[in-house]
C-alpha cells in the first residue's frame, strides 16, 4: 500500500489536483467509475474526466483498463525509490506531521524477493513461535553460508510482518559503522520528531532501546558475520565494530517490546554466553533443506535423471546455494542430466563457494586449521579422543577443545552423537564440500610429508 503523504507529495509535484487525487485512490482500490460517482457524489462523466486528467499528467497513453494498471506501476515504483532513498536520508525525505501510514514503517532495504521460496515449514514456525508468542529479544540464525539464512529471515519476517509496528531489514554487508546502524534505526523510530543524536555510542545504544521499549519492532540485521573480527578467536569483533557486541549485549539483557533477528555464519559471543533454550535470546542452527524442497529447486532447472536427484541432494547437504549453482552447471554441460553429471567427479567447489569457504578459512587459528586438515583425511567419524591422539605432537587438550567449539560455532563442522548406548560421545566430521576444499587446500609438501611418516 502506498503512503497518503507520498502520494499527496507525488501528485501536487505533477499538477494533480486533490479532487482528481480522490478519484485515482479510489480508482486503485478497486472502485469501478459508477461507485466511485456515487461516493463522491459526482457524476460518472466527472469520474471519466478526472481520470483521463490524471493519465495525461503522467504521460500515460493507450485505453481502458491498462492505463489505470500503468498508472499503479508507476506509484508503486516511485513509492519504492522513495523508501530507499528515504532510508538513507530519513529526515530530509519525511513527511513530518505524523500522518505516516504503518506500512512506511515497514522497510525492507535490499531484502531477496523471496517469491520462489520452498520447505522450512518447521523451521518457520519454531521462529514464529520464539519471536511471536514467547517474545524471545534476540533469534540468532546461524548456519553456513548458502544455506538459507537470508531467504528465511525475509520470508519469516515478511510472515509475521502484521504483528509489528516495525519492520526494518538492514543487510550488513557492505560492514556500515555501528554508529550509522544505530543513527538510522533511531532515525527511523522517532519519526516524526526530530532528536539530536547522542555522540556517545551507549548513548545511542540506550536511546534505541528507549525506542524498542515504546514501540513493537522486529529488527532484522543480516550477515553478521561480517562485522566480526576475522582473528582467531570466533568471538571477537573488529575494534571499530566492538559496538555490535556491545549492542547485542544490551538487546539481549535490557527489557524492551521487540525483537532482533540476525544471521550469521559465526556465532557471535554474546549470543553464544546469553542463549538458552528457553529464554530470551535463542539460536537457531539453520541445516540444509529437506528432499523434498531441495528436489524443487533441481525441478526449476529442468534437470532430468530423477533417480539419482538424492545422491546430489544429499552430498551437498540440501544446500540450496550449492544446488543451485550444481544445477546450472549440469544445465549447460550435461544438457539437464543428472547421471551424465555423476560420471565426472561431481563434487564441484563453484568460484562463489570457494570465496564463501577462503574467507572462513582465513579467519581459522593455526589449531582449527590443523583439526580441519586433520578430518578432511578422514573417511569416518572421529570422536574428540581421537582427535587428541592423533594431535597429541602439536596441539595440547585444551587448545583442541577450544579450537573444537570454535570450529562449531562457524558452522564448519558436521557433529552427530555416537550410536554406542554406552557412551554418549559427540562425533565430528566434515561435509563433502568443505572436506573437498579442504584437501584440495592442504600443500603438497605436508601431504608428501604425512604420506612418509605413514610409510
Ligand atoms: N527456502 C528456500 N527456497 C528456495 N531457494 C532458497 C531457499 N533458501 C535459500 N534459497 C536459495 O539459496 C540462495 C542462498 O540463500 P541465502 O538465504 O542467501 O543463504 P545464506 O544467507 O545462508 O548465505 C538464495 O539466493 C536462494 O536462491
Ligand atoms: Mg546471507
Amino acid at each position: 500500500m502506498i503512503n497518503q503523504d507520498f502520494l499527496q507529495t507525488l501528485a501536487t509535484a505533477k499538477g494533480v489536483s486533490n479532487l482528481e487525487l480522490d478519484v485515482v485512490v479510489l480508482a486503485m482500490d478497486g472502485d469501478s467509475t459508477p461507485a466511485i460517482a456515487k461516493k463522491l457524489n459526482v457524476s460518472e462523466d466527472t469520474v471519466r474526466k478526472r481520470l483521463s486528467e490524471v493519465y495525461r499528467k503522467f504521460q500515460i497513453p493507450g485505453s481502458g483498463p491498462v492505463k489505470l494498471t500503468k498508472l499503479q506501476q508507476i506509484l508503486v515504483s516511485q513509492y519504492q525509490q522513495y523508501l530507499s532513498q528515504s532510508y538513507s536520508d530519513l529526515p530530509n525525505h519525511l513527511p513530518s506531521d505524523g500522518q505516516q501510514d504503518i506500512n512506511l514503517h515497514h522497510i525492507w532495504n535490499g531484502a531477496p524477493d523471496v517469491s520462489a521460496f520452498y520447505g522450512r515449514t518447521e523451521e518457520l514456525a519454531t521462529l514464529e513461535k520464539w519471536i511471536v508468542r514467547d517474545r524471545c529479544r534476540i533469534v540468532a540464525l546461524l548456519g553456513m553460508g548458502g544455506i538459507g539464512k537470508t531467504y528465511l529471515s525475509v520470508k519469516l519476517a515478511r510472515q509475521i510482518q502484521e504483528r509489528f509496528e516495525y519492520i526494518i531489514w538492514q543487510s550488513l554487508h557492505q560492514a556500515p559503522t555501528i554508529q550509522d546502524v544505530l543513527a538510522n534505526l533511531i532515525t527511523i523510530l522517532s519519526q516524526p520528531q526530530k532528536i539530536d543524536l547522542p555522540e556517545a555510542l551507549d548513548q545511542r545504544v540506550s536511546l534505541l532501546i528507549k525506542y524498542l521499549r515504546e514501540k513493537h519492532c522486529l529488527l532484522v540485521l543480516d550477515a553478521v558475520e561480517i562485522v566480526l573480527d576475522s582473528s582467531t578467536v570466533f568471538w571477537r569483533y573488529h575494534n571499530e565494530s566492538e559496538g555490535y557486541g556491545i549492542l547485542l549485549r544490551r538487546l539481549g539483557e535490557e527489557q524492551h517490546q521487540s525483537c532482533l533477528l540476525m544471521t550469521s555464519i559465526e556465532k557471535p559471543r554474546e549470543i553464544a554466553l546469553l542463549e538458552s533454550s528457553t529464554g530470551c535470546v535463542r539460536a537457531l542452527e539453520l541445516k540444509g533443506l529437506k528432499p523434498e524442497a531441495a528436489q524443487k529447486i533441481l525441478q526449476s532447472k529442468s534437470l532430468t535423471g530423477e533417480q539419482q536427484w538424492s545422491t546430489l541432494i544429499q552430498t551437498y547437504r540440501g544446500n540450496p546455494l550449492a544446488l543451485k549453482i550444481v544445477a546450472t552447471t549440469i544445465q549447460e554441460v550435461f544438457s539437464c542430466n543428472v547421471d551424465e553429471f555423476l560420471k565426472y567427479e561431481f563434487l564441484v567447489v563453484s568460484d562463489m563457494f570457494r570465496e564463501i569457504l577462503d574467507w572462513q578459512f582465513k579467519r581459522l587459528s593455526n589449531a582449527e586449521k590443523e583439526i580441519m586438515y586433520y578430518l578432511a583425511k578422514q573417511n569416518n567419524l572421529v570422536s574428540v579422543q581421537n582427535l587428541q591422539q592423533a594431535m597429541q605432537n602439536s596441539i595440547t587438550t585444551s587448545e583442541l577443545i577450544v579450537a573444537l567449539e570454535s570450529l562449531g560455532g562457524r558452522s564448519l563442522l558436521e557433529k552427530v552423537q555416537s550410536e554406542d548406548k554406552n557412551t554418549s560421545e559427540t562425533l565430528f566430521s566434515l561435509q563433502p564440500v568443505v572436506r573437498n576444499y579442504v584437501n584440495k587446500l592442504i600443500p603438497v609438501s605436508k601431504r608428501l610429508n604425512e604420506d612418509k611418516k605413514r610409510a
